[in-house]
């Protein structure tokens, strides 16, 4: 019997989601109706997935919550903020995610979720023009509204523990700059000084949050918390972050495809992705500012799966200048398939001899429904981080991920095949449940 440390999930568990759209509606919805016993959250780890812990004639295969101290579907309590003023019924609705007899069941509880105003900057989402904002106020502003609303959300929902996810749209590019990003007194200085180029509003929402004591996710491919100014403040403030991208549907084909390739080792001449995507998200990226921020976090993954420095034969030929394979990945917005995206693969592998095949993969899947259950996981697992005393990046959530935070301060390089951050992922549950973490990621 193991014993663990992890302090207990009593009471109200507070999520609070920024961002009232399709991929937040569908976690909430899925949420409540869950806990009425009217649907099942297929998909979700923390629900479903059973893990062995121990060995040989100890040896079980347990459910997380059998193994550590997980906060129950019923006590979470949700509360949101958008730039659009919808409650979370009208939104639903409007999302199109969804049909009407999986949200009516629930409609009472969703229409008690009204937005709390936005701490938003047009320039960062162009397509955007909701007026349910905090207006025309500073960075630093920003923060101390966006803490007052942590507060005053906790204290009248009688909520024990908050999280924040960020699961409103991708802002644009927000290149890292030493300056200001690289130290928490660099990154304060800037918000009072009302630096709207280098500290983007998600910056402020994770700024709130972690000094409210409330762990963070970054659910889109925003610079926010992959700054080493936050990793800083995570630390003093001894609380999780996690980000960045929810990996639902191309990159979680992708990095669970390509060990395929690299454990036969087999070649790679190309891999060329592209999606067609209608909803919202697929507006707010059709402006060129704010798909560089999406290609940056999509084109990593493959980068460190198959890697044409530890195997120049298989992986490096293909591109422009012959020295890796070439990879390329669209979006393109195509309002008719709405949340249905659609995505292809086409895949140039090579075998014995040099001889070409190709692969093509079509994946038809529905974008906010790959993505609620990640939305519950990662705040669970955060929740979950923070009782047990861990702070900073939290590296075991990269398997929800598409573009793990790291340390890359350090050289340090992010796991991105499938299978290695599954097993980071099971070592952490054991080790929180007081298990030995018993296999290596090699
Ligand atoms: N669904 C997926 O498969 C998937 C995968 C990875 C990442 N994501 C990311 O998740 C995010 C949400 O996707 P979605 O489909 O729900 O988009 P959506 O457009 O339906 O919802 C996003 C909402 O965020 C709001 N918003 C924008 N800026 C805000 C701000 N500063 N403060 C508060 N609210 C703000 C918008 O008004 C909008 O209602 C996107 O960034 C998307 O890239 C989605």
């Amino acid at each position: 019997m193991s014993t663990t440390n992890v302090k207990p999930a009593d009471g109200k568990l507070g999520i609070l989601v920024v961002g009232n759209g399709a991929v937040a509606t569908t976690f909430m919805t899925g949420v409540l109706m869950a806990r009425k016993g009217l649907t099942k959250p297929v998909g979700s780890m923390t629900q479903y997935d059973k893990i062995r812990v121990g060995r040989g004639d100890s040896k079980k295969y347990l459910k997380y919550a059998d193994i550590v101290p997980i906060a129950k579907l019923s006590d979470i309590v949700f509360g949101t903020w958008d730039v659009y003023p919808q409650n979370a019924y009208q939104s639903a609705i409007y999302a199109e995610v969804l049909k009407e007899k999986d949200i009516e069941p629930v409609r009472d509880e969703l229409e008690q979720i009204k937005p709390m105003p936005a701490a938003f900057d047009k320039n960062y989402a162009k397509r955007l023009d909701g007026d349910n904002t905090k207006g025309d106020i500073t960075r630093w502003q920003m923060v101390e509204a966006l803490r007052e609303d942590i507060r005053r959300f906790k204290q009248e929902k009688g909520c024990q523990r908050i999280v924040v996810l960020w699961a409103a749209s991708t802002e644009i590019y927000v290149p890292v700059n030493k300056e200001v990003h690289y130290r928490l007194a660099d990154l304060e200085a800037a918000m009072k000084a009302d630096d709207r180029e280098h500290v983007a509003p998600s910056m402020c929402y994770a700024y709130a949050a972690l000094c409210e004591g409330a762990p963070f996710i970054m659910g889109a491919p925003n610079t926010t918390v992959d700054i080493p100014a936050i990793w800083e403040l995570a630390e003093k403030t001894r609380m999780p972050i996690a980000g960045k991208d929810f990996k639902t549907g191309q990159t979680l084909v992708k990095s669970g495809f390509a060990p395929i390739i690299g454990t036969r080792c087999l070649g790679l001449n190309g891999w060329f992705s592209t999606n067609i995507l209608g909803n919202r998200d697929g507006l707010v990226l059709d402006e060129p500012a704010n798909f560089r921020t999406k290609e940056v976090s999509k084109l990593s993954t493959l980068e460190t799966i198959l890697k044409p420095e530890a195997q120049p034969d298989l992986y490096g030929h293909g591109n422009d200048d012959d020295t890796q394979y070439y990879h390329k990945v669209r979006i393109n917005y195509y309002p008719p398939r709405n949340d249905n995206k659609e995505g292809w693969d086409n895949i140039d592998i090579f075998g014995w001899m040099g001889y070409p095949m190709q692969i093509k993969i079509n994946f038809l899947c529905r974008d906010s429904i790959l993505a609620a259950p990640l939305c519950l996981d990662l705040c669970l697992l955060s929740d979950l981080a923070a009782r047990a005393g861990r702070y900073g990046i939290q590296r075991f959530l990269s398997f929800f991920l598409k573009s793990p935070m790291h340390d890359y301060t350090q050289g340090e390089e992010p796991v991105n095949n499938l299978y290695q951050q599954y097993t980071m992922l099971k070592n952490a549950i054991r080790e929180m449940g007081g298990y030995e973490a018993d296999e290596e990621i090699d």
